[in-house]
């Protein structure tokens, strides 16, 4: 045993893998707590339903106001949240879990708010502030995933930088409205 290559000889892994083979993709060496991360996942989930609904509506209430920019970005951001959802909802599965889609109790678990806004710029403010509330709370379930599931943590830190893109996009669009004298 002493000149042994890994931490964990490949006998004794394939032993566990077998052992709760009904579990998928969560083994034995998984560390972390699974209950705590699949409602963080939850969260999240919330979290990009909500904001895609915010982007959503924010996209059709922009023709009115004819704001095609603006209109083009809701409408990206709408369909990257959803594709956010769709990622967490994969993972919460793999995890063993279910994803929480019930309209029941969404804005509790969501973190980000749905603000409806009056106009473009109240529109453009409110997702500023839900994409910065989003950066700060994924960064903080990152970080709380460390290297007890890198690969949740992977999928939290992918979709963190596209938050941060989202936000990085308002704060754009605010300042074509300010040198517009909008
Ligand atoms: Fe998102
Ligand atoms: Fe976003």
């Amino acid at each position: 045993m002493a000149d042994q290559p890994f931490l964990t000889d490949i006998k004794t892994i394939r032993e566990r893998a077998r052992r709760h083979i009904e579990q998928g993709a969560v083994t034995e060496g998984y560390t972390a707590d699974r209950e705590n991360v699949i409602r963080l996942l939850n969260e999240a989930l919330a979290t990009e339903i909500v904001c895609t609904l915010r982007y959503k509506r924010h996209y059709y209430m922009a023709e009115g106001l004819s704001a095609s920019v603006a209109q083009a970005e809701f409408l990206e951001h709408a369909q990257q949240e959803q594709q956010h959802a769709d990622w967490l909802a994969e993972r919460i599965v793999q995890l063993g879990g279910e994803p929480n889609f019930s309209p029941e109790g969404l804005m509790t678990r969501a973190h980000a708010e749905y603000t409806e806004g009056d106009s473009l710029r109240d529109m453009i403010k409110e997702d500023l502030v839900a994409e910065r509330i989003a950066v700060d709370s994924y960064r903080e379930i990152a970080t709380y995933l460390g290297d007890k599931d890198p690969t949740s943590r992977r999928l939290m830190e992918d979709i963190l930088a596209q938050e941060e893109e989202h936000a990085d996009d308002m704060a754009g669009l605010l300042d074509g409205l300010d040198a517009q004298g909008r």
